[in-house]
């Protein structure tokens, strides 16, 4: 029996456990499937940890989530097809839920199956080579500090690519006598109640670490881009400046000129596509970019077919388009999707790879992804989904922060699955300090 290996029991762990339960149901024989999950539980990023660093075991914590994190793009852009926000809910929520209440969702579809009974959890997958046509997984026990291995046909590597900080040094910061971090440790931002604090990158962590600053109290806010500023108007204590040159003690100098007393630095620098556990020929090597190359339909290794990878994109579309790699992963496993020859397979690569090298501002990008998705989803029987509308919710979500980056979060959408108009949230954004999900669906 073919026997497949899923690493990680995030939301695209997740997806991949579901499209094979699908299948099941559907009078499908399914092969023998493991899922390794390092933490003690499923959710991936969305499973809040206050934990930074390492664990108890010694392995390094993968959460990069904080307290009071909301959605940052419409929930109604990541939608399951198969199981919407009304089921979960009851009735139709607003766009833009808080980290627990999305976290709530994505179990609900998860806890409808016998999912769980696949996953090991806390295990850690530590190796993986590929010899005699198969995969030799070893993975660590690691409450009872135990190295094991096994043989499986099939790896899905979807450990998710948001947890090994990339952390860059800057003159001074040896000598910087307040708190460096990175976004990856960050938690709670209500540490820096009148604080001076400095935020590096221009991303979304950058943007929203520096607004959740604000919004609990930092006496101000200094966001240094390196190339391109966000650009949005934002509120009175916060400004954006080019590019950090030093520190100086207490004093962070800008290459604009600027100069600004500091308590606190924090990275938003990103994250590394880091695969300590798989065999450097195995390794997907890449920046954040929306079409990492190497990988045929954005999922199937290119140098070895089965060796499947979820979610490894720059994201604006997620659960969905993780449903769709997954599904479209099933079929290959499944041997219902065959794969072209390798000149085909090249060509289909640098059409994406090239295309996306073209691509020069966020509509553009948006489109690009929902191409992709939408080709992906033409591949297999995951069910319907209006990805139109969900292209035209996302140009609109990105007018809307430009229009004004403290309200975007207030607005409605319509669902691209039942068509339900979201209510407007009982609280502005920027007045809801509890993010707790009895708070958020008190109507
Ligand atoms: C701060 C932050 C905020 C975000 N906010 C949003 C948002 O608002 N909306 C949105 O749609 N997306 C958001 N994202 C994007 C996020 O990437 C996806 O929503 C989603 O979590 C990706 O799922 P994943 O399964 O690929 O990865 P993850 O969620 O990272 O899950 C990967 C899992 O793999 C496990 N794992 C890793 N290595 C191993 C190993 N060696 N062995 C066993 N298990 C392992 C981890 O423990 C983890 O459970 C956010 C990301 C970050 C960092
Ligand atoms: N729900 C939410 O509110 C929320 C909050 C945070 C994050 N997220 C999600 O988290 C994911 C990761 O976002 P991210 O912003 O952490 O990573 P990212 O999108 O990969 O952005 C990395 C940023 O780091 C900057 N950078 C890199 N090296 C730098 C250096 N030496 N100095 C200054 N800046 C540097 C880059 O700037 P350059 O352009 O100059 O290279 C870029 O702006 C995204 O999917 C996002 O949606 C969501």
């Amino acid at each position: 029996m073919t026997k497949v290996a899923i690493i990680g029991a995030g939301p695209c762990g997740l997806s991949m456990l579901r499209s094979f339960e699908q299948a099941e149901k559907k009078g499908n024989k399914i092969p023998e499937i493991v899922c390794f999950e390092k933490q003690d539980d499923w959710g991936g990023l969305w499973n809040y940890s206050w934990r930074t660093g390492s664990d108890q075991y010694g392995d390094p914590v993968p959460n990069s989530m904080y307290r009071y994190l909301w959605s940052n793009g419409p929930k109604e852009c990541l939608e399951f097809a198969d199981y919407s926000f009304d089921e979960h809910f009851g009735h139709p929520i607003p766009s833009f839920p808080p980290r627990a209440v999305l976290y709530d969702y994505i179990i609900g579809r998860a806890k409808k199956g016998n999912l769980k009974d696949k996953i090991k959890f806390n295990t850690r997958v530590i190796n993986t080579i590929y010899k005699n046509d198969k995969f030799e997984v070893s993975y660590q026990d690691k409450a009872n500090d135990k190295i094991v291995r096994d043989v499986f046909d099939y790896v899905v590597v979807s450990t998710g690519h948001f947890s090994v900080p990339y952390i860059p040094e800057y003159d001074g910061m040896k000598s910087f006598p307040g708190r460096i971090m990175h976004s990856h440790d960050f938690r709670d931002a209500e540490e820096f109640r009148e604080k001076n604090v400095i935020v590096l990158g221009s991303s979304y962590s950058a943007e929203d670490v520096a607004l959740q600053c604000k919004k609990y109290g930092a006496k101000s806010v200094t966001i240094g881009y390196r190339h391109n500023p966000m650009g949005f108007k934002w509120p009175k204590g916060m400004k954006e400046v080019y590019h950090l040159d030093r520190l100086e003690g207490k004093k962070a100098i800008f290459k604009d000129g600027t100069e600004q007393e500091a308590d606190v630095i924090i990275l938003c620098s990103g994250y590394l596509h880091y695969f300590p556990f798989l065999d450097e020929e195995l390794k997907l090597k890449t920046g954040n970019r929306l079409y990492p190359p190497k990988l045929y339909k954005g999922v199937v290794w290119q140098k070895n077919h089965k060796l499947l990878y979820l979610g490894m994109q720059d994201q604006f579309h997620t659960f969905n388009m993780f449903d769709c790699q997954a599904w479209f992963a099933r079929d290959i496993i499944m041997k219902k999707i065959e794969i072209p020859n390798d000149d085909d397979i090249d060509k289909d690569i640098n059409k994406w790879v090239s295309m996306e090298e073209k691509l020069e501002n966020p509509d553009q990008m948006i489109d690009f992804q929902t191409e992709y998705t939408k080709e992906l989803h033409a591949m297999s029987d995951y069910p319907k989904i209006d990805f139109e509308l969900i292209r035209k919710h996302f140009k609109e979500w990105e007018h809307h922060k430009v229009e004004d980056i403290l309200t975007y979060r207030n607005k409605s959408f319509s669902s691209p699955v039942t068509g339900s108009i979201a209510p407007i949230h009982h609280t502005p954004w920027e007045n809801a300090m509890d993010d707790s999900m009895e708070t958020f669906l008190n109507k």
